[in-house]
């Protein structure tokens, strides 16, 4: 049996968690691939609200496994706090014993490395994401399995201050004791290794018993290191490729698909945003679409649909369908606009080149709609959402399957 796989087509939170939580029902098991507690992935059912940032969003299925793959990066700090609003978790929960580790001393380098930017800041959530990441490449980082011997753990951590002396030195990084280091890693190993394993095993075991597996990305295609818009970025391959190398399965083994994508767009922290709206109708979609970051409650910078990039971000990945989320939060606009190409140049071009931030929207004008807040079928949606959804799935090129009108699980459109 093949997987199918969720992914975010712009810049993050458009609404996967909602997606990956009302398939999960159907699905023996959910996996994360890559990314790690950057992720706030919000999941409302009957009014409780939960906000997800390291478990899979199947985790209120409770028939279904969950899974942290190799490719996620995993603060254990904050996977053994996030463990605690779930009391069921032994044999449920599978953590890859090669997932590699954030510590303190990541987190501290993030933030370290984003003050001195300035203005260029990055505008990275602070969760020692590209640090990890960074080690994980130079061959120095910390896996999850190294919990089993945490006195040669410990060792390692004090050699990485030895070797790294002047960068600590010049961020105010004191070196731990090895008693400090060794308390805390006793935690972690205490709390996690009964679920810490070869998460790959078991991957294959579940494909090869013909078993449901739903693969969930976190963070967006428009942040992925490779095809984002570098150095706006997250540091983790973000599309559908990188489920092969966060899990170890081949490109054979995903089946399905499906981008998540809001009608409209937003972006946390920095970087190029080529629709983004700084008016009345940009603070109009942040009011009525609630955009404020669920992992750090910043403000999300807000603007239309950008077709060209949805386009791109579709075959990026290969979606075979797009779910389209948040229709409802243009409900009420008189004009609702779509960006169909960008001026670039002194050029009309219709694909996304790599100095997006050149680019300037040329817009087309779609008439808007009272409600669709709430609809749970088709023919609820006034005559004008059909047509702006039929739009843009023509100039996407990808099929629109489902159309989510609420947080709800239940509101939510099949086609
Ligand atoms: P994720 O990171 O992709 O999982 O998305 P987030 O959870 O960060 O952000 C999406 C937000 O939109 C959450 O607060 C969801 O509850 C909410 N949401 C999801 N779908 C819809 C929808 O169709 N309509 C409205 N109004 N809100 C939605
Ligand atoms: P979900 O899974 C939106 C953004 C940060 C910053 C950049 C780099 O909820 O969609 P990082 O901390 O990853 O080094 O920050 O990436 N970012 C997200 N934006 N949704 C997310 O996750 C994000 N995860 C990271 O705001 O611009
Ligand atoms: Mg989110």
């Amino acid at each position: 049996m093949q997987a199918d796989l969720i992914v975010g087509i712009q810049w993050g939170d458009e609404g996967k968690g909602k997606i990956v939580d009302l398939l999960a029902q159907q699905y023996d098991a959910v996996a994360r691939y890559q990314g790690g507690h950057n992720a706030g992935h919000t999941i409302w059912v009957d009014g409780v609200k939960y906000a997800l940032h390291l478990i899979p969003s199947g985790v209120l299925n409770p028939a279904a496994i969950n899974i942290i793959g190799n490719g996620v990066v995993v603060s254990p700090e904050a996977l053994i706090k996030e463990m605690k609003q779930f009391d069921d978790l032994l044999g449920r929960l599978f953590v890859s014993d090669s997932a590699h580790m954030i510590l303190n001393l990541h987190i501290q380098i993030d933030q370290a490395k984003e003050r001195a930017r300035g203005d260029k800041a990055i505008g990275t959530t602070g969760r020692g994401i590209g640090p990890a990441y960074s080690e994980k490449i130079s061959r120095s980082g910390f896996r999850l399995g190294e919990l089993r011997d945490i006195e040669a753990l410990a060792d390692r951590v004090l050699e990485y201050f030895d070797n790294n002396n002047a960068v600590c030195n010049a961020i105010g990084l004191d070196k731990p004791t090895r008693q400090e280091l060794l308390v805390e890693f006793k935690e972690y190993a205490e709390k996690l290794l009964p679920y810490i394993t070869n998460t790959t095993q078991l991957v294959w075991k579940l494909l090869d018993e013909d078993k449901k597996v739903l693969l969930e990305g976190a963070q967006g295609t428009l942040l992925d290191i490779d095809h984002g818009t570098y150095p706006y970025v997250t540091s983790s391959s973000t599309i559908s490729a990188g489920a092969c190398t966060g899990l170890g399965i081949n490109p054979k083994d995903i089946g399905g698909i499906t981008g998540i994508v809001k009608a409209y767009t937003t972006r946390v922290g920095n970087g190029p945003f080529t629709t983004e709206d700084f008016g009345d109708e940009g603070e109009r979609l942040r009011v009525q679409g609630h955009e404020f970051g669920t992992t750090t409650g910043r403000k999300r910078r807000c603007g239309w649909f950008d077709a060209i990039a949805v386009k791109h971000a579709s075959r990026l990945n290969g979606c075979t369908d797009l779910s389209l989320m948040k229709l409802d939060v243009l409900d009420g606009f008189e004009e609702i606009k779509v960006c169909v190409a960008y001026e670039y140049n002194g050029e009309t071009i219709e694909y996304m080149p790599v100095d997006v931030e050149n680019c300037k929207p040329i817009y087309k004008s779609f008439p808007g709609w009272d409600k669709t807040e709430g609809a749970k079928n088709w023919d609820e949606l006034p005559e004008t959402a059909q047509s702006y959804v039929l739009a843009l799935e023509a100039m996407v090129n990808t099929k629109i399957a489902m159309v989510s009108t609420s947080p709800d699980r239940n509101d939510t459109i099949r086609r």
